[in-house]
């Protein structure tokens, strides 16, 4: 894992393969190596990109809150220093939050957007709650109480019968991150604005996929942003939960190449 120091933080990252840059995002709480499957299928085609996000993985933390804005710098400074201007930006969750702070603050460096398990739409009061509520427990109690509360809704069914052994890797993921960055995250996620206005002013190509198990953020919601951004194209993954290129990478990949080839050639 190589490491930059971008924004006042060491963020961990790896540049693999060559060809136009393909830039993965993750999800919360987990870390970069949730895009293994990806880095393999892709990196024989393209320069693929993935990181751990500030507080996440080996990545350092910041002093402050990580608002989707701060995610969304980190992300334009790491492409400073890897010298790539332009990149399709695949974002799962909190990596499409942050895909949106992206597009909305450095559109003109979007080459292609591809939003997985992902919404536009900011938190309920509710949902804020819930997210100051979680960085307290994780201050608290450690990561594993918060993998303890998220994994019955990060996972589908489909895969909690058929494939046991993606629970325990994303148990793995979430409890191996530090509680202050996983409470930074969250914090920073309960601020992020309504990207909904976003939407219509897309200009670059779009994919939006979604398991059709997704709890969190369910096909419906996938279906309504869709149709907000022109010409986007909507693929929604049979026996996927929330973490659809975890649980059903075969599919995901499939579909991701598919949008890729067409709109790069
Ligand atoms: C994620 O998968 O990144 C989180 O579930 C996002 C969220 O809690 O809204």
């Amino acid at each position: 894992m190589k490491q930059a120091r971008v924004n006042g933080v060491e963020l961990a990252y790896r540049d693999e393969g060559v060809g136009a840059p393909l830039v993965f995002l993750h999800a919360f709480p987990l870390n970069q190596t949730m895009w293994d499957g990806q880095v393999t299928a892709f990196a024989g085609r393209r320069r693929v990109v993935t990181f751990d996000w500030r507080g996440f993985g080996a990545s350092s933390a910041g002093d402050g809150i990580s608002g989707m804005d701060v995610l969304a710098d980190d992300l334009a400074g790491l492409l400073n220093e890897l010298q790539i201007g332009r990149a399709a930006i695949c974002g799962l969750s909190m990596g499409g939050y942050a895909a949106f702070a992206f597009a909305r603050r450095h559109a003109d460096r979007v080459e292609a957007l591809i939003l997985a398990d992902t919404r536009p739409t900011p938190d309920t009061e509710e949902g804020k709650q819930g997210r100051r509520d979680a960085a307290e427990l994780v201050r608290q109690s450690g990561p594993a109480a918060i993998a303890e509360r998220m994994l019955p809704k990060l996972l589908g069914p489909t895969t909690c019968r058929d494939r046991p052994q993606v629970l325990s890797q994303v148990r793995a993921m979430i409890e191996a991150n530090r509680p202050e960055g996983i409470a930074q995250a969250s914090l920073g996620m309960a601020e992020r604005e309504d990207a909904t206005p976003l939407l219509g002013q897309l200009s670059c190509p779009t994919l939006v996929i979604v398991g059709n198990e997704d709890q969190l953020t369910p096909p419906s919601d996938s279906e309504k942003m869709s149709r907000l951004i022109p010409g986007a194209r909507l693929a929604v993954i049979p026996g996927a939960g929330h973490l659809s290129n975890l649980e059903q990478p075969e599919a995901f990949n499939r579909h991701l190449a598919e949008f890729l080839g067409t709109e790069h050639g």
